[in-house]
């Protein structure tokens, strides 16, 4: 299982600190959620902050858009060079165009999934993927609880990945731990997001080896 902490639960004082101690840690992406107040009820960080984050990680970014106007967020991030940025279907009325879009500025392209979106919806999208990103909360904050019902949805996604896109990544995000891991492994999931199971643990790199599933 791949790991991208979510800087959301680090400490915004310490921020540089959290980011190189979650790079030594070993994780495998810096997952960076970007809010506008609009298409979710919370407000996060812009250019100035995540190019800061940028420049410390020693791992690619993953940025999480949770915006209305996705193409003008994606226009504002792809300076940064991130290796993934994914935006929600339940937000896009262009989606191919997109992905296109993302993909001409040399960054992977995601799409993600609020709790109550089949995967379906995204059947012919998911040849141009890079990756999916199933929400497993509603998004807008950490520390949330899990909702159980990504697992049978992984379950199908993961099908219909393998027969249209093999290469496209499945991530999840919202209240992973290390109860529900093992779960979201089985159901064909590639990459967890995990923010305050990681930032609430002293020990940040037990914390990341317990999701890895080794
Ligand atoms: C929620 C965000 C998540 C969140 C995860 O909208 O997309 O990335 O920070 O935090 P935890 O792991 O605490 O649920
Ligand atoms: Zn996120």
């Amino acid at each position: 299982m791949l790991i991208s902490p979510s800087v959301l639960s680090a400490d915004f004082g310490n921020l540089q600190r959290d980011i190189e101690d979650i790079c030594n840690a070993g994780c495998d992406f810096i997952h960076v959620d970007v809010m506008d107040g609009h298409f979710v009820p919370n407000l996060t960080i812009g250019p100035v902050v995540v190019s800061a984050i940028a420049k410390v990680a020693t791992k690619p970014l993953d940025i999480h858009l949770m915006v209305e106007n996705n193409s003008f967020f994606v226009d504002l991030f792809a300076p940064l060079k991130p290796q993934y940025i994914s935006f929600h279907i339940e937000e896009e009325k262009h989606p191919h165009r997109l992905i296109q879009k993302i993909r001409s500025l040399g960054i992977k392209s995601a799409i993600v999934l609020n709790p109550h979106t089949p995967p379906e919806e995204i059947e012919f999208l998911l040849e141009d993927l890079d990756m999916v990103l199933l929400m497993s909360v509603n998004p807008g904050f950490g520390g949330q609880s899990f909702i159980e019902s990504v697992i049978p949805k992984a379950k199908r996604l993961s099908a219909m990945r393998d027969k249209i896109n093999p290469n496209c990544l499945i991530e999840v995000d919202g209240g992973v731990s290390d109860k529900n891991v093992e779960q979201l492994r089985d159901a064909g999931v590639d990459i967890v997001v995990a923010g305050s199971y990681i930032f609430n643990h002293t020990d940040k790199k037990k914390a990341i080896m317990s999701l890895q599933c080794r």
